[in-house]
């Protein structure tokens, strides 16, 4: 067991969620890496392990049973008794008219986009308290992957639009309960970013056009980085080039 500070990081097997956890291990964050696949996140953890001399480990869970998640926490506190950072990155897409929207789809966005966040922070709040009493000028932090989508909906993404809309609201509703013990919440909401998400836009919107993986993880860095007496609700990332409300 270590008193040092410690992050779990949701869909850390790639894009966004693997540029964080190095920003992160980089500031000597311990880590608890999660996906689906345990070898891919092994993988990530070992990688971390060698390029930064902290201790990670993966632990796979899959967001959309919620079975899964209070075990998810367990086995980060297992490692590690507090908790400085809860990065809620993992996420799903959806694409389709709302007139054609499937509810069992809805649901499964739903769990995986939102009610694993709950859930998570709920499970996890114990070691944020912990990990904001035993370091009050850091405190702990909230960071939600949200998508700009959630600010300006498109057509066509209205599910998933309307699941990170929820997890914006959700980190105010954390901020007003919690933040005035020292844990505070952010949601990131980007445009387009080149990951895997986003490939199948290749053709109509290049990579090289979308913000960049790390672009992302670097505000992550900023964000841990700050006092709790500073709440930052949301930042909204543009594309260069758009009119900023669009992904
Ligand atoms: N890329 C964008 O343009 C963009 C823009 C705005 C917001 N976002 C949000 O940013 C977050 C990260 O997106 P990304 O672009 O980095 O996506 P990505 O490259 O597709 O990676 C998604 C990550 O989430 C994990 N994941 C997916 N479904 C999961 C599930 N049911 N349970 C557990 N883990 C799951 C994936 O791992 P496994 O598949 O191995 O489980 C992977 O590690 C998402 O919340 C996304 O909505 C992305």
């Amino acid at each position: 067991m270590t008193l040092s500070r410690s992050a779990l990081i949701t869909g850390a097997s790639r894009g966004i969620g693997a540029s964080i956890a190095d920003v992160l291990a980089a500031r000597g964050y311990h880590l608890t890496v999660s996906a689906r696949t345990q070898s891919d996140v092994d993988r990530v953890a070992a990688r971390l392990e060698d390029s930064y001399g902290i201790s990670a480990h993966g632990v796979a869970a899959d967001l959309s049973q919620p079975s899964e998640l209070d075990q998810l926490v367990a086995a980060h506190a297992a490692r590690f008794p507090r908790m400085d950072a809860l990065v809620l990155n993992a996420g799903m897409g959806s694409l389709g008219s709302i007139e054609k929207l499937d509810s069992e789809r809805v649901q499964q966005i739903f769990q995986v986009n939102f009610g694993s966040a709950v859930q998570l922070f709920q499970a996890s709040l114990p070691y944020l308290r912990a990990a904001a009493d035993l370091s009050p000028g850091s405190g702990a932090r909230v960071i939600a992957l949200a998508s700009i989508l959630g600010v300006y909906p498109q057509p066509k993404l209205g599910a998933y639009a309307a699941s990170k809309a929820a997890l914006r609201s959700l980190v105010e509703s954390i901020n007003l309960e919690h933040s005035e013990s020292g844990i505070g919440a952010t949601a990131v909401c980007p445009a387009y970013v080149a990951t895997d998400m986003t490939a199948w836009l290749k053709d109509t919107v290049h990579p090289e056009a979308m913000i960049r993986p790390d672009d992302i993880a670097h505000l992550v860095g900023a964000l841990v980085a700050l006092s709790p007496r500073a709440v930052v609700n949301e930042i909204v990332v543009s594309r260069a080039g758009t009119d900023g409300r669009i992904a």
